[in-house]
């Protein structure tokens, strides 16, 4: 997956590193920045999803699709969609362009609106990406696990980082009987879970 990346791809997330780099030395405002996950949690979620059985991959939280990126590189080694939710619409503009520049359109669909009215229309989900504002992490939680597939996983991002804000939920994650959880110190923080 990481020796051959497509040439757009590969540039597509360079300039979108560059971005968000810009943006978290010039002001811009909380809302509006891209928070992108690293390159090392790019490829650790390529890697997980790579390994999850078939069935539908979700990512709540597209932004401008960088991360969603690093997980079709996994989905066309499996012939897999990826279905990304992104809330707002600059960033949904911003992640549509991601997906035309790099040929991604057949691969990715991305729905604009909040994901958790649409988390429980998806019955076998094999891996979530959960990297949304850290209020919504527990809804969505209670939301993806039941209808996860037997060995699907869910990686939740800033688990460290936002480790106070998310200790309720990452807590009732880790004593969660219906999954096995660790949390990775990669990146910002990893929540690992795999369904029992
Ligand atoms: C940390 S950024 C995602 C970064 C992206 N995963 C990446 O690494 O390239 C979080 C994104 O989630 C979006 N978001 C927040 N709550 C959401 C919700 N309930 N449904 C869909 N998107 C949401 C925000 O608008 C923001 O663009």
């Amino acid at each position: 997956m990481f020796h051959d990346i497509p040439d757009s791809i590969k540039k597509r997330m360079v300039y979108l590193e560059g971005l968000d780099k810009q943006d978290r030395v010039d002001g811009t405002t909380r809302m509006e920045r891209l928070r992108q996950i690293p390159p090392e949690t790019g490829k650790f979620i390529s890697l997980l999803a790579a390994s999850a059985p078939n069935g539908e991959f979700l990512e709540i939280g597209t932004s401008a699709g960088y991360s969603a990126l690093w997980i079709a590189l996994a989905c066309q080694l499996k012939g897999n969609k990826l279905i990304t939710f992104e809330i707002l619409k600059e960033k949904a503009l911003l992640a549509r362009e991601t997906f035309t520049l790099t040929n991604l359109q057949n691969i990715v669909e991305l729905i604009e609106g909040d994901a958790r009215d649409y988390i429980s229309n998806y019955k076998n989900i094999s891996f979530c990406f959960l990297d949304a504002e850290k209020e919504v992490y527990d809804e969505c939680y209670d939301l993806i696990i039941p209808n996860m597939l037997k060995g699907g996983i869910l990686v939740a991002d800033n688990a460290i980082n936002h480790y106070e804000t998310l200790k309720p939920m990452l807590d009732k994650a880790l004593a969660d009987e219906r999954v096995d959880a660790l949390i990775v110190p990669i990146g910002k923080g990893e929540l690992v879970c795999r369904k029992i």
